[in-house]
């Protein structure tokens, strides 16, 4: 009966246009953004490394090197290629302001810092603008497609992305209970958030560059897995790392009432961890020089 009940509040949500926008998003980015870095990237951090690391090593940046972070965050992606190049000019594009303060009081050099939705950013840049497009973690709160095109309109020729993003199998452990917490608070939903467009796995991902004529320099994929103690530090972690923003909109996650709610599903299910499952890669138009693994090492 209840299961009825949501799906009829589904469809009148969708047939009456209240889905979360991306503002609402950037908004949940706000409210979490104290607690971001120390819960999500401080340990996360390793893959944007890698990535990061791995575009290092195949782009031949120079001082005059325009670089572009999108959905940047508090500054984590362009601090880490500012300390590493110590040159290059880098614009930050993110719809959250509070996200975006943290950014503005880390950054080492002089930036633009962008407060806007980053397809409609990309839509009002000229052609071939930026030689490198970083976005990590970000991609799905736009239409990937959309957004890839873009790349290929905005990006100079030789110039590279790099992505690194979520895959649609990530968070099973909350998948399988954020159903259930609906249907526990039908009432009290009045916003449908839309199922994320994450990629299934490396090969979508590929094939979305692949349409846009982008050939594949590298690109690879992995998990990471949370483990805690008890369902309450597990319940404070995914309502507090940005992980389930938007679906802290459709329904409250950090209200009192829905977070014992949730701590009880979690304890019924016997869930005590949480999986990150992500892919990576970069990305170029133009000649290819194979990246070879071994470079690395
Ligand atoms: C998980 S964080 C990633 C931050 C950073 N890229 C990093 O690697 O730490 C996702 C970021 O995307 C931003 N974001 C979400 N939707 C966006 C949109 N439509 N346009 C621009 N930024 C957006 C959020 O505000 C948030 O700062």
């Amino acid at each position: 009966m209840s299961k009825i009940r949501l799906y009829m509040k589904i469809v009148k949500l969708f047939l009456a246009n209240k889905t979360v926008r991306c503002e609402d998003i950037g908004k949940s980015y706000t409210t979490i953004s104290p607690y971001y870095e120390n819960l999500f990237l401080k340990t996360m951090h390793r893959y944007n490394d890698e990535m990061l690391l791995k575009l290092l090593e195949c782009a031949d940046l120079t001082n005059s090197s325009e670089i572009l972070d999108l959905g940047a965050g508090t500054g984590y992606n362009s601090i880490f290629l500012q300390m590493k190049l110590k040159a290059g000019k880098y614009t930050l594009v993110d719809i959250s302001k509070g996200m975006l303060g943290i950014a503005k009081k880390q950054i080492i050099q002089k930036s633009n810092l962008i407060e806007s939705d980053m397809l409609s950013y990309l839509k009002g840049c000229e052609e071939h603008s930026f030689d490198v497009i970083v976005c990590c973690w970000a991609l799905k709160y736009q239409p990937p497609l959309e957004m890839i095109k873009q790349f290929q309109r905005v990006i100079k020729k030789d110039g590279y992305i790099a992505i690194l993003l979520n895959t649609s199998r990530t968070l099973p452990e909350i998948r399988r209970i954020y159903p259930k917490l609906l249907e526990k608070n039908v009432d009290k939903i009045d916003q449908l958030m839309l199922p994320l467009p994450n990629p299934k796995n490396k090969k979508v991902l590929n094939r979305w560059f692949k349409k846009y004529k982008f050939n594949e320099v590298m690109s690879s994929e992995g998990e990471h897995e949370f483990y805690f103690p008890n369902a309450e530090q597990l319940t404070e972690f995914v309502t507090s790392t940005g992980a389930l923003a938007g679906f802290d909109v459709m329904i409250k996650l950090r209200e009192k009432e829905i977070k014992t709610q949730l701590v009880k599903l979690f304890e019924e299910n016997k869930t005590y961890k949480v999986t990150h499952k992500f892919v990576y890669g970069i990305y170029k138009q133009g000649s290819l020089i194979p990246y070879k693994q071994d470079k690395l090492s």
